[in-house]
């Protein structure tokens, strides 16, 4: 019996019997590039300031060896996404980039249609650069430009100014990147909303197929959380700000399609949708986290590495190298999944649930009710998707499934 033709809600009696998927959900892989230039005072990632000359070639050794050690974990399976982000991934030179990818594609199966971002820092763009990036199989870039105003990228602690960032997304136009993400962050210190609309106006203005708008936090084991500046607009304004700026974006032809992620028809990051979906990703690099699932999801594994850059490179392809590891109870596996999917306008399908989670629907039918009654989720058929009211309460639907 096909889920389509099975309109009963979760956990309603039914005669038929589904069935759990024993297809492994899609797989991607995220690569873990840790210098930046500077350490922005915002950042908790796990970037770190270069000093002196950067050993890439023996990064990529490392990576390449801490990718044969994960192998085992995907024989076999299509990988549809590779992201590199970081840290700032420009730094590394394209040659670098081109390096790992072939000795990837070498050990993996890579999709035909293949999407492959790399983060860009607009202060580290060269000319020339993304024609070699292109070559290499980057066909996406995410560009780090946070504003257009030139003194809050400065107490922003950033490299480059507006007109660098400017420059940084034609060079990539020029070698013939048309689908790219710009990240801005809102709520910087003494932002109006003049500001932040303005902002967005500099942004539409370059044409990104995808923008990525983030309200600025406050970071544990940050510059700015030790001493925050000056000026943080409060909740209420903050608010303002992001309700403003969703109805500047979707005119503009942006599609909300999570928490801070908004594209043009058929341009959402496939990486991070597949994140979302609770789909499977090998994590390589210093401090990179994978999940991949086995079976029907039964089991569900999260392996990470050590974090530090130069920790990571004498160990990599060997056990020490694993910062740790664990098997996701089934218990706790309800909460994980709705902690990715309900950030999704889209919901998800219980089909999927059963598939990605190996647990039958029932396990959530009363969670799933509790929340309808509240106003937060609704049901249609198989697809269970977020009001507006569950979208901004987040953590409390997500809580329901504890
Ligand atoms: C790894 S960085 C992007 C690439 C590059 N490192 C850069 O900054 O240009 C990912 C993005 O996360 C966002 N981000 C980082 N720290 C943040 C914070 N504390 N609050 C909100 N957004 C943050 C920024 O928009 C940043 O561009
Ligand atoms: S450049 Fe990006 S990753 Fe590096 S410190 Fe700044 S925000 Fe973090």
């Amino acid at each position: 019996m096909s889920e389509e033709h099975c309109n009963h809600l979760p956990g309603e009696s039914c005669d038929h019997d589904h069935g759990v998927s024993l297809v492994p959900p899609p797989l991607s892989l995220y690569v873990h590039l840790p210098w930046c230039v500077r350490k922005c005072p915002y950042c908790d990632f796990n970037s770190h300031q270069g000093k002196g000359e950067l050993p890439f070639e023996a990064y990529i050794d490392a990576l390449v060896r801490d990718l044969d050690q994960d192998l085992p974990l995907v024989w076999g399976r299509v990988v549809n996404s590779v992201f590199f982000g970081g840290g700032t991934p420009s730094l590394f030179p394209p040659e670098a980039i081109d390096r790992f990818l072939q000795a990837a594609s070498a050990r993996l199966r890579f999709a035909p249609n293949l999407e492959v971002t790399l983060e860009t820092n607009p202060g580290t763009a060269e000319h020339g650069r993304f024609d070699r990036y292109r070559a290499a199989g980057v066909n996406r870039i995410s560009f780090g430009i946070q504003t257009f105003n030139d003194a809050a990228l400065q107490r922003l602690g950033r490299i480059h100014d507006s007109g660098e960032a400017e420059r940084a997304v034609k060079l990539a136009q020029d070698a013939g990147y048309d689908n790219f993400n710009i990240d801005l962050m809102y709520a910087l210190p003494e932002q109006t909303l003049a500001q932040a609309e303005h902002d967005l106006e500099r942004a539409f203005a370059l044409q990104p197929t995808h923008l990525s708008h983030y309200q600025l936090t406050l970071e544990p084991n940050t510059v700015f959380f030790a001493r925050p500046p000056q000026g943080i607009p409060d909740d209420d304004a903050a608010w303002d700000m992001q309700e403003h700026c969703q109805r500047l974006l979707a005119e503009a032809g942006y599609a909300q399609y999570e928490v801070s992620a908004y594209a043009r028809p058929g341009r959402q990051s496939q990486h991070n949708l597949n994140y979302w979906r609770f789909g499977d990703y090998l994590g390589i690099g210093a401090g990179a986290h994978g999940k991949i699932s086995s079976g029907a999801g039964q089991n569900v594994l999260r392996r990470w590495k050590h974090k530090h850059p130069q920790t990571f490179m004498d160990t990599a392809g060997t056990a020490a190298s694993l910062g740790g590891d664990e098997v996701i109870d089934a218990g706790r596996l309800p909460f994980e999944y709705m902690l990715n999917l309900l950030r999704l306008h889209e919901g998800f399908s219980l089909r999927d649930f059963e598939s990605r989670t190996g647990l039958e629907r029932a396990r959530i039918a009363a969670p799933v009710q509790l929340a309808v009654e509240r106003g937060w989720l609704t049901v249609d058929g198989d697809r269970v998707q977020p009001t507006e009211l569950g979208r901004r309460f987040t953590n409390d639907v997500v809580e329901l499934f504890l």
